[in-house]
């Protein structure tokens, strides 16, 4: 397989396989959004409503979404930016439809800002981890542990850097290489071992207890805005509106059939979701620890599971390890929208790569900064909706909460109803007939009332 991807004009290489083309997907989709955020963002909503709202956005826009995603990709076969042009212009619509690319390309820029910064965590977490730190300890020194962590602006910079560095280095040499070798054996890896997790989780104890909590739905616990942050991070955790999939479906074979593909894809997304879920609440409760404790849960959490377990460093260590390789495999995807464009604008893709990285190091500082030093600037106080919302938070819910659910409204709108049904016909095969009336009226009317139940 080649890692060339040309430049202007010319159909990029493409991927060698249609399971190439999964574990590329796969790669993007599972990351730090199943492993980190699923579990914290659950524990902030309260369980199993939110969860419950959550499979049903992935299952009627996610879903549908990643189909028609894929679809514009392969039809415009350039980068989100380009294929929208291209898709738009052989409809015969407005160019205005390019926006829908360029906001993507934006929001996925936004997204690796500070998604650096938080893959950055697991490589402290897996040094402390190798050196046995970890053995027999108690929540309350985990939470100090990853307390100190994040009062350290240096520390965190450092591993924003490194992690940073990594992502340039394979986005520079084509996505394609050594991706799919590292994907193929890492994230049936990752698969396995959050197995053992969710076995330990079964002899603690408080199984039941988190099983209730995941999926016995209590709705008075729901929230308006936490249904828009389930819609938001059902966008997040595929990987959609964001360009990713859309850049990837570029690469995509014509015979590789685009719907069957995208449910492989959702389902083991959510099924590395759930998972973690299921490893992680019954420690917090079997240690007393608060659900909704916020972005460190999974860093406070898995170190006193691991430190309780018979060889427990070394599968601790394996762990952040297999999840660094989980945010790296979806930090190049975060970057592939910008460098696939500056590619086609005649920038070389080595150039393209580490200037993106560059300036989407030096937002992620003040990321870093908004952990500590800057934790008390939260400057749009004056709105309701973002009061107390440092940088980071507002990074987090611009791009998950806004842009997103907006450019998978007007993704759908363009599909359904501005693109010919033959042509999308002709790209999805036999499920056209479900997938158009739903990406045509299901998924913009669900994003509709989710929009007005929060705007007022
Ligand atoms: N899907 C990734 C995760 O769940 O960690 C995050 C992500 C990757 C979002 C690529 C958007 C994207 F374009």
């Amino acid at each position: 397989m080649s890692n060339n991807v040309q430049g202007a004009g010319v159909r990029p290489a493409q991927w060698s396989s249609r399971f190439a083309f999964i574990m590329a997907a796969v790669g993007s989709a599972v990351g730090l959004g199943n492993i980190w955020k699923f579990p914290y963002i659950t524990g902030e909503n309260g369980g199993g409503a939110f969860v419950l709202v959550y499979l049903a956005c992935i299952a009627v826009i996610g879903l549908p979404l990643m189909m028609a995603e894929v679809m514009l990709g392969r039809r415009g076969g350039q980068s989100p930016i380009g294929t929208m042009a291209q898709v738009a212009a052989d409809e015969g619509r407005s160019r205005s439809w390019v926006g829908i690319g360029f906001m993507a390309t934006l929001a996925s820029f936004l997204i690796l800002t500070f998604y650096s910064v938080i893959a950055g965590w697991t490589m402290p977490y897996i040094l402390s981890a190798a050196s046995g730190e970890f053995g027999g300890i108690a929540a309350k020194d985990s939470d100090a542990l990853f307390g100190g962590l994040l009062a350290s602006p240096g520390q965190l910079l450092l591993w924003h850097s490194v992690f940073m560095g990594l992502t340039v280095l394979v986005s520079a040499g084509g996505v394609r290489h050594g991706l799919e070798r590292a994907v193929t054996k890492l994230m049936p890896a990752l698969f396995v071992l959050l197995l053992i997790l969710v076995g330990y989780g079964m002899t603690s104890g408080h199984f039941g207890e988190a099983a209730a909590f995941l999926f016995r739905p209590d709705f008075s616990a729901l929230t308006a805005e936490a249904v828009l942050v389930a819609l938001g991070h059902a966008f997040f955790t595929l990987s959609l509106a964001s360009g990713a999939m859309m850049a990837y479906g570029a690469y995509l074979k014509k015979e590789v059939p685009i719907a069957r593909t995208s449910v492989v894809v959702a389902l083991m997304d959510t099924g590395v979701a759930l998972l973690a879920g299921l490893a992680i609440f019954p420690i917090v409760f079997a240690n007393g620890l608060e659900p909704g404790a916020g972005p460190g849960l999974i860093f406070v959490t898995l170190p006193v599971a691991f430190g309780q377990m018979p060889g427990g460093s070394f599968f601790a260590t394996l762990f952040f390890v297999l999840l660094l390789f989980a945010a790296w495999t979806s930090s190049i995807s975060l970057l592939e929208s910008l460098v696939s464009y500056l590619n086609e604008k005649g920038v070389s893709r080595v150039k393209a790569a580490i200037g993106g990285g560059l300036v989407a190091w030096l937002v992620g500082i003040t990321t870093v900064l908004s952990l500590n030093e800057w934790s008390g600037f939260t400057p749009l106080d004056m709105f309701a909706r973002f009061e107390g919302k440092t940088l980071f938070d507002l990074y987090d819910y611009l791009t998950a909460n806004i842009m997103m659910p907006l450019g998978a409204f007007f993704t759908a709108l363009f599909v359904g109803w501005k693109m010919k049904p033959a042509h999308s016909a002709a790209e999805l095969g036999g499920w056209h007939r479900v997938w158009f009336p739903v990406i045509r009226y299901l998924s913009p009317i669900a994003l509709l009332i989710v929009f007005y139940f929060n705007l007022w």
